[in-house]
């Protein structure tokens, strides 16, 4: 494999092979099913690629005839007992699922389906790059069926949000031609067990729609289909209208219902296994049904039923809000997606599947869990979360994300006081839905680091590895990923491991913490300090600061009432100021400056602290990073480097900006004579 980024954490380094290791690598590569387009095929030959470019080992392959002798067999447990004879010892696997054993050099990966054997195949081979020959013999199996990814690409090649250069899929309105970066994009996500991508923006523009592009479709489909991928599209409603040329898209009208099946039947024709619909409607000026008062319901539903008779799924998004005015001590944002669809639980045809972002605003530095999750009971639901890093430095800052997404996943929401831990809710196990799982926003570029910076493919090899276990440790997936990424040295694991681990906290500390939001610039880069932003404008997220006070109210007693949004419990615990958690305090409370947290400390004073350590941890990735040259190829070496030299001077900014701002705002002195005393 090249040493360059397109192999992300595929790289198949060398290593080297002394003592036991050459009599523990398989001789032979037993392939079940040799069709070329089947994951199968592809799992051996990436096995094939592995073994020789890690331990230079040559193994050959045999097509659908067992060998009893040093190799690995790949195939389907069906495939196994039809070829290879009888099984036992291996457990009921759920789609999707592998099973995985290892013996020395006899090897057997054993997938539910072509797809689970390719995961199995990326997990041995996995185990081999890190030089882990242990003996094992277990299965894993997804803990639920949608584990997709979303892009915001649009059709002339611009990505919404992206931050690793142009689209891989789109240029000029129309499919590019040249798909290789697609098939690179396709084994990257298989490596880590995504099964679908939505491929173009969620403010979806119709001309996707036509025949020509549609043919397009049916293109990337058929190079991410051996990689077990599926794709799926983002649809704007007013489609009918606007390309179908009829003069409505009110969702209950039948030419319109009509002009819906036909498309759907046109992109099947295409794309035969299409995974779905993602939708976002009546959100941030996108059409939706409430132009005809419909409900979002309906709405979903026109699509659900459009996609039944194939077997695709809607993602319907729960992002609806809409413009307040902050005069309102009582208006709340975050109220809106529970106000929106709590009222049309059990509404939904099943196939329908609401994507809920993982707190009630915007992927910032730190939410509570959006209490959508603890509403809806007769809906399927998933998470979304972001790779991309929008509001957390877009890339040009270390951020690694897991544990933040991890605050969210294992949160316990206390639905009728019993457990209800958000990754049982989106796995369908606590309400019993069949359907659930999680989608991010990727955004990957034509860019040859792909997210625009080495560092954050952590984040998306993360992702993939918690949309298929949400229980999984942050940190023990990120050491994975930095074997398979930078190598075995111990002094690279240990050092990228510290500061990755460091690195949300420092951000939240030089942004916005306390639960207040990251301060960003929210009106149109979304990039870098801009506290003043916040308030004043219609968009919700507000700040309420002044000269004596911060926060929101979000309490049922004196604010905006969404605390009682949550179950009881929670509620309770959120309603109250000497139970909310400090890192939140601001997001439910108002406060004065001198306020003390449960710390001791005083929120102004906090504030002050905050933005000095944060600024300072990211100073010290620097030179962590720097005490590593010589131990990675020079390229990524410098390439780090730069990211991180600019994260140390733009920490400062943020760090200046934000205490100058408080500070003026408050008049309130810091006690360490830092802050105003240049
Ligand atoms: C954010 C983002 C938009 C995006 C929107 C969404 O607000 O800034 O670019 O369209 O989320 O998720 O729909």
């Amino acid at each position: 494999a090249a040493e360059n980024g397109l192999d992300g954490w595929l790289r198949y380094a060398s290593l080297s092979c002394t003592g036991q290791c050459r009599s523990k690598l398989p001789a032979n590569i037993v392939v079940l099913n040799a069709t070329e387009t089947s994951p199968i095929y592809i799992a051996g030959s990436e096995l094939q690629i592995g073994l020789k470019s890690i331990y230079g080992s040559h193994a050959e392959i045999t097509w659908g005839k067992c060998k009893a002798s040093s190799s690995v067999v790949v195939g389907t447990v069906e495939q196994y007992r039809e070829t290879c004879g009888s099984l036992s010892g291996i457990p009921e696997l759920e789609e999707d699922g592998f099973w995985l054993s290892t013996q020395g050099d006899k090897v057997r990966i054993l997938g539910s389906n072509d797809r689970g054997a390719l995961y199995g195949a990326f997990e041995y081979l996995s185990m081999l790059a890190q030089g882990n020959f242990s003996a094992v013999a277990y299965a894993s199996n997804p803990s639920a069926p949608i584990r997709w990814v979303n892009q915001w690409d649009n059709m002339d090649g611009s990505i919404e949000r992206g931050y690793g250069g142009p689209s891989i899929f789109f240029k000029d309105g129309a499919i590019v031609e040249d798909l290789s970066r697609v098939k690179q994009y396709g084994r990257l996500l298989a490596s880590v067990r995504i099964n679908a991508v939505v491929i173009n923006n969620v403010n979806a523009n119709a001309t996707l729609l036509t025949p020509e592009n549609l043919k397009g479709l049916g293109r990337i489909a058929d190079v991410f289909r051996p990689y077990g991928v599926k794709i799926g599209i983002s649809l704007n409603f007013a489609s009918p209208e606007t390309l179908g040329g009829l003069d409505t898209y009110d969702p209950l009208d039948t030419s319109v219902i009509d002009w819906w099946s036909s498309v759907t039947e046109q992109l099947y024709q295409n794309v035969p296994d299409m995974a779905g619909y993602l939708v976002k409607a009546d959100s941030e000026g996108e059409p939706g049904p409430a132009v005809y008062n419909r409900t979002l319901s309906q709405g979903a539903n026109l699509f659900a039923k459009a996609l039944q008779p194939y077997g695709g799924i809607v993602m319907f998004r729960a992002f609806v809000y809409n413009q307040l005015n902050e005069s309102n001590w009582d208006a709340d944002r975050a109220k809106a997606a529970v106000d929106f669809f709590k009222p049309l639980d059990g509404e939904f045809e099943e196939n329908v599947v609401v994507q809920i972002k993982f707190g009630p605003i915007d992927f910032q530095v730190r939410e509570p869990t959006s209490p959508l999750f603890a509403n809806l009971f007769n809906t399927s639901s998933a998470i979304e979360l972001e790779v991309t890093q929008e509001y957390l430095g877009q890339q040009s800052h270390l951020v690694y994300l897991p544990p933040l997404w991890k605050t969210v996943l294992d949160f316990d929401l206390r639905v009728d006081h019993k457990p209800s831990l958000v990754r049982d809710i989106i796995t369908g196990k606590r309400f019993n839905r069949k359907l659930g799982g999680s989608a991010a926003v990727v955004n990957v570029g034509t860019n040859t680091t792909w997210l625009g910076s080495h560092l954050s493919m952590s984040n998306l090899y993360g992702y993939g590895r918690l949309a298929w276990n949400a229980a999984d440790d942050p940190e023990a997936i990120l050491q994975d990923w930095i074997r398979l990424t930078f190598g075995l040295d111990p002094t690279v694991l240990k050092t990228l491991t510290q500061l990755s681990m460091e690195s949300w906290p420092a951000y939240e500390n030089y942004s916005g913490n306390l639960g207040i939001q990251t301060l960003t610039d929210i009106l149109y880069t979304h990039y870098g300090p801009n506290p003043q932003s916040q308030d004043g404008n219609g968009w919700g997220q507000w700040t309420r600061a002044d000269s004596t006070s911060i926060g929101m109210d979000r309490t049922v007693s004196n604010g905006t009432g969404y605390s009682g949004q949550y179950p009881d419990e929670i509620a309770a615990i959120y309603e109250d100021i000497s139970t909310t958690p400090d890192d939140l305090l601001l997001w439910f409370h108002h406060v004065n400056y001198t306020h003390r947290l449960h710390s001791g400390k005083t929120i102004i004073q906090h504030f002050y602290d905050a933005h000095y350590s944060g600024a300072e941890s990211a100073q010290s990735f620097l030179t962590q990073w720097e005490s590593l040259k010589g131990k990675v190829d020079e390229e990524r070496y410098n390439h780090i480097r730069h990211r991180l030299d600019y994260q140390t001077g733009h920490s400062i900014v943020w760090r200046d900006a934000i205490n100058n701002f408080y500070h003026n705002l408050s008049g309130i002195p810091d006690t360490s004579k830092r802050v105003g005393h240049h």
